[in-house]
């Protein structure tokens, strides 16, 4: 999968993306991803990428032109979308990521600031994303969040204990969904609070331990 963000702030991702899973992936070529910086593309005195609305208003509204040019600059593989980060947009799920990991090899997250685009910037995107009903300061977070999601789901990215039968129902989530402890079996607070693994999971009965499990669940 190749992923191209663009934004006015590139420097918010590169600490992300390069942790992790994110960056194994991408250094087992699972993924790409490119970041475009917007402002790169203005032709505007002092690469302007934002201005006043017409009509008048409070907050600026960013300009067409860096973003058209932005676009149009971005190399386009056959199976590509163009996303838009909008707070106005179709709520992301995991639906939603499980359909782009596997309908398109190129994903284009268009990120925005301030307050909007212009309008006219809805003519050049395939879609608008929304990742929950609370308003971001940019669409850069939000991006993130696709990125994430989707690159986990890719063949591979994952190591293969994980896309196991433990795990998921509602689609492959790739959720661990019981509790879990690891050593010690007895954790002792400072108020001497003894917090203790249950004992059935030291018991070795591997068909009791799958029905406490079961009996268990966490919800998603
Ligand atoms: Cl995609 N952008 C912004 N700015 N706020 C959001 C969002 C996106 N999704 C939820 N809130």
């Amino acid at each position: 999968m190749r992923f191209d963000l663009l934004t006015i702030f590139p420097d918010i991702f590169s600490s992300y993306i390069n942790e992790s899973i994110l960056k194994l992936a991408q250094q087992n070529q699972h993924i790409k991803i490119n970041v475009h910086n917007i402002r790169d593309y203005s032709k505007e005195r002092h690469h302007k990428t934002d201005d006043v609305p017409y009509g008048g208003g409070p907050g600026m509204v960013m300009t067409v032109q860096p973003i058209y040019d932005c676009l149009k600059a971005v190399p386009r593989l056959p199976r590509s979308r163009v996303i838009m980060l909008d707070p106005g947009g179709t709520e992301y799920t995991q639906i939603t990521a499980k359909k782009y990991s596997e309908q398109y090899e190129q994903i284009i997250l268009l990120c925005g600031r301030y307050e909007g685009f212009d309008e006219r910037v809805y003519n050049f995107v395939d879609e608008r994303v929304s990742i929950g009903k609370y308003v971001l300061s940019g669409g850069e977070l939000a991006a993130l969040i696709i990125v994430e999601t989707v690159s986990r789901l890719l063949p591979g990215v994952l190591g293969d204990d994980t896309s196991s039968q433990d795990e998921t129902f509602s689609g492959n989530l790739n959720y661990v969904e019981y509790p879990q402890y690891t050593r010690p079996e007895h954790f002792i607070t400072t108020d001497q609070k003894t917090l203790s693994v249950p004992p059935i999971l030291l018991s070795g009965n591997h068909a009791q331990i799958k029905q406490w499990r079961k009996d268990n669940q966490k919800k998603i």
